[in-house]
C-alpha cells in the first residue's frame, strides 16, 4: 500500500508539508509563511530572487551553515530556523 500522507519539515515550531522536488522556499510560502528571519543588511529574509542571489532567503537546516531556501529541496524531517536574529551579525564575529 502507497504512503499518501504528505512529507513534512519543520520551520521553527509549524510543521510544514511539502511534495517531492519542492524546494524549501515553495513549501513555506504555500504554507503562508513569508518571514524568513533577519536578512544581511539589516533587511526582512524573505524570498525575493529564486535564484540563489539575493541572499534574502537564508534558513538554517538542523543548526547546520545557512542555505538558500529557494535553492534548497525540502527533505523530511529537517529542522529550520532563521539563519540570523535581528540585530546579529552575520555568520558569527570571528
Ligand atoms: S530568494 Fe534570493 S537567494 Fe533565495
Amino acid at each position: 500500500m502507497q504512503n499518501t500522507q504528505p512529507s513534512t519539515f519543520f520551520w521553527n515550531q509549524l510543521v510544514i508539508p511539502f511534495d517531492p522536488g519542492e524546494s524549501i522556499a515553495a513549501a513555506l510560502l504555500r504554507s503562508g509563511v513569508f518571514r524568513l528571519g533577519a536578512a544581511v543588511g539589516g533587511l526582512q529574509g524573505r524570498y525575493f530572487c529564486g535564484i540563489g542571489n539575493c541572499q534574502a532567503c537564508l534558513v538554517c537546516v538542523d543548526g547546520g551553515s545557512p542555505v538558500e531556501a529557494c535553492l534548497t529541496p525540502a527533505q523530511p524531517g529537517m529542522r529550520l530556523t532563521p539563519a540570523l536574529q535581528a540585530g546579529s551579525p552575520p555568520w558569527g564575529t570571528s
